[in-house]
C-alpha cells in the first residue's frame, strides 16, 4: 500500500512539473508576433527537441526555409543571400567606397568597391595579420549583378558549387570579401593566412561563410577565402560553429 502511495505521489508530482514547464513555455512563446495559437502543440513538440523558442517557431512556421526560394533577403537587418534568397538585379548597396590603404588585386580598368563600414573593419583585420607577419590581400569585394553575370558566363555550369548565379552572389551586397595572400591566391589548400583568418576574422565582425561540412546548408563548397561581414553577431556564430542560415533560423524570428 505504501509503495502504491509513493508511486501515485511521484506520478502527481511529475504531472505538475510537466504542467509548469508547459505553462512557462506558453507564457513565453505567446509573446512572439509569429505565434499562432492553433499551432501551440506543434511548437511545444519542437521546443522539447530544440530547447529554443525561436527555433521552434521557425521550424513550424517555416519548415521549408532551407530549400524553398523566397524573395526575402533581409532578416532583422541581416542580409541573407544564397541559392534560395536572391537580390533584385537592380540592387546596388548604399555606402560603397573605393578600397584604399590595404593590399588588393584587381583587374585592369576595374574599380575595387566595398561597403565603407566593412573596409574599416577589414583594414583592422589586415593590420592584425601584418603584426603576425601575414600580408593579406583582397581579391574581390563588391561585384555588381553585371559583373557576376560576366563571371558566370566565363565558366558556365548549372551545378556550380563555387560560383553564384547573378543575383545570388553575396558579393553584390558589398559585405563579402575574398581574402588570401598574393602568393597563395584563392586555393583551398591549408595556408598560414587561412589559418589566421579562420581563428581571428570573427574579432573584426567577419565569418567564414562557406565552411567545411556545411555544404548542404550553404549550398557551396568549402571556400576558405570567402568571408562575410556580419558585425557583432560574428562571435556567437564563430563560437557555435554556425552558418549564417543557422544563425537566422535559431536567433531571428522569421515573420
Ligand atoms: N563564390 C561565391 C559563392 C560567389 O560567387 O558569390
Ligand atoms: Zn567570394
Amino acid at each position: 500500500m505504501k509503495k502504491i502511495l509513493i508511486i501515485l505521489l511521484f506520478f502527481l508530482t511529475s504531472c505538475k512539473n510537466i504542467d509548469k514547464t508547459y505553462d512557462d513555455f506558453y507564457n513565453q512563446i505567446k509573446k512572439y508576433g509569429s505565434f499562432d495559437k492553433d499551432l501551440i502543440y506543434q511548437y511545444y513538440e519542437s521546443y522539447q527537441k530544440t530547447n529554443n523558442l525561436i527555433n521552434s517557431l521557425n521550424l513550424v512556421n517555416h519548415p521549408d526555409f532551407y530549400n524553398t526560394k523566397s524573395s526575402t533577403y533581409l532578416y532583422n537587418d541581416i542580409m541573407l543571400v544564397n541559392k534560395n534568397h536572391p537580390l533584385p538585379s537592380n540592387f546596388i548597396p548604399n555606402d560603397l567606397i573605393k578600397v584604399k590603404d590595404i593590399n588588393y588585386i584587381k583587374r585592369e580598368n576595374e574599380e575595387m568597391l566595398i561597403n565603407n563600414e566593412v573596409l574599416e573593419h577589414l583594414t583592422a583585420l589586415f593590420i592584425d595579420a601584418k603584426t603576425n607577419n601575414i600580408d593579406l590581400c583582397l581579391f574581390s569585394a563588391y561585384r555588381s549583378f553585371e559583373k557576376q553575370a560576366s563571371l558566370w558566363h566565363e565558366d558556365y555550369s548549372f551545378d556550380n558549387m563555387y560560383k553564384a548565379v547573378p543575383g545570388y552572389s553575396e558579393h553584390q551586397t558589398g559585405l563579402a570579401v575574398d581574402i588570401s595572400t598574393s602568393y597563395d591566391g584563392l586555393t583551398s589548400s591549408k595556408t598560414i593566412a587561412f589559418d589566421f583568418l579562420e581563428k581571428n576574422a570573427y574579432k573584426y565582425g567577419f565569418i567564414l561563410r562557406y565552411p567545411k561540412n556545411k555544404e548542404q546548408i550553404t549550398g557551396y563548397n568549402y571556400e576558405p577565402w570567402h568571408f562575410r561581414y556580419v558585425g557583432d553577431i560574428s562571435r556567437l556564430i564563430y563560437e557555435n560553429n554556425l552558418t549564417l542560415e543557422e544563425y537566422i533560423y535559431n536567433y531571428v524570428e522569421i515573420k
